[in-house]
């Protein structure tokens, strides 16, 4: 398709961000239920192959430009190290990322570098074991934390820490979070919570605000915006100086170098939406257009049928993208939970 995947409102989708797995080892309060979900079973994931071609065909023909790794919890699949060498042997210059929870790359950081893996993102709401075993209904801190320090060492950078503000739970522990992450040169990025818990819980109300994050950090250091253009990333970002530089010093050039950075993921209230060029592959192999779409596009039985062609599948691809939804609308005055339409998925089965 000449115009790539482009949809009705003009927007271009370049960063394709496949799941591979729906399955995670820990239960993240804001992305999935404590009990699970059904699982997959593993012929009803994208095979390896089947993934190679997905982005053979997104990469030549559609206009994909960076690729992501979600999940589910992406480590959890056996194969992970393989998929990526194949990708990469297929697309020397593409930029591979992965969103992980860092578990298990204590033993798989270095394979996954060498196999051509370019960075990591990874989830961390608190350096705080009980915050964090509650936050995640997993007492696995430890893990995580060797695995992040594998993940620098082993080059996967600049490596980004996500993190999800739960009011009352790890909200009064941002600016120590942000203290952990700039002492080891991460670029921590706060993300507004939406609505795609498995609990259904989320409220407006309830969500931590970039502008509420803000404040929690300005308790403990002072932020200026940074001096580049946004250029359609999620994340407004943040230079960060110790607490007592005055405005003039910072604009005067005389406070010295920023601490470090971060970012908010203003998702609930600032949308991004008008500049997202994102397209999504579920780990059944469904496009996504949107994170709030309702409407899932199965490429599984065409890549299935043995008679279909990649150009069919760019067609089928592309068809699905132009119905991208115009933006979620959660920051409309007029908001109302009750006739918003949530996706039937959580976010551990979109992949965030
Ligand atoms: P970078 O290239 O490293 O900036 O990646 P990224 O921030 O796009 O990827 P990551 O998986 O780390 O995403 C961070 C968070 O941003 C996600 O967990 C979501 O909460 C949010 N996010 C990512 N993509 C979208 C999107 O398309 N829409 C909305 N509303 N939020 C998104
Ligand atoms: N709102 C915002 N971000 C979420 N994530 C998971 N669930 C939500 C949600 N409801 C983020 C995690 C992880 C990424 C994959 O998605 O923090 O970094
Ligand atoms: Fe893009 Fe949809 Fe996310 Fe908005 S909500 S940024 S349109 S994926």
């Amino acid at each position: 398709p000449a115009r790539g995947l482009m949809d009705s409102f003009g927007r271009r989708a370049t960063d394709l961000r496949i799941s591979l797995i729906d399955k995670c080892n820990l239960r993240c309060t804001y992305c999935m239920p404590a009990e699970g979900l059904p699982w997959l079973s593993k012929d009803q994931l994208l095979s390896a192959e089947e993934i190679r071609r997905l982005v053979h065909i997104g990469v030549n023909t559609l206009g994909v430009r960076e690729l992501r790794l979600t999940g589910g919890e992406p480590l959890v699949r056996a194969d992970l190290v393989d998929i990526i060498a194949a990708l990469r042997a297929d697309h020397p210059e593409l930029p591979i990322a992965m969103t992980t929870n860092a578990i298990g790359l204590e033993r798989k950081a270095a394979a996954l570098a060498e196999a051509g893996l370019t960075r990591v993102n990874i989830s961390l709401d608190s350096v705080h074991r009980e915050t964090f075993a509650q936050l995640t209904r997993r007492d696995s801190l430890d893990k995580v934390l060797i695995g992040v320090e594998a993940a620098a060492a082993a080059g996967l950078t600049p490596l980004k820490i996500n993190a999800v503000l739960m009011r009352g739970i790890n909200d009064v522990h941002a600016a120590d979070l942000l203290a952990w992450s700039i002492e080891r040169g991460f670029e921590l990025r706060f993300i507004e919570q939406m609505p795609l818990d498995g609990d259904q819980q989320w409220n407006k109300e309830g969500t931590i605000s970039a502008a509420e994050t803000r404040e929690l950090l300005s308790a403990r250091f002072v932020l200026t915006p940074t001096p580049e253009n946004r250029d359609g990333a999620p994340a407004e970002r943040f230079d960060v100086y110790p607490l007592g530089t005055s405005a003039e010093a910072i604009l005067g050039g005389l406070a010295g170098e920023p601490l470090g950075r971060v970012g908010v993921i203003a998702s609930v209230t600032e949308p991004f939406c008008a500049d997202c060029r994102r397209t999504r592959l579920t780990a059944e192999g469904r496009v996504m257009s949107c994170l709030f779409s309702n409407e899932e596009f199965d490429l599984m039985h065409l890549l299935r049928n043995p008679a279909t062609t990649d150009s069919e599948i760019a067609q089928a691809w592309a068809e699905a993208m132009w119905l991208k939804p115009a933006a979620h609308g959660t920051d409309r005055p007029g908001f109302d939970l009750a006739s918003f339409h949530r996706p039937d998925r959580s976010m551990s089965a979109i992949g965030g």
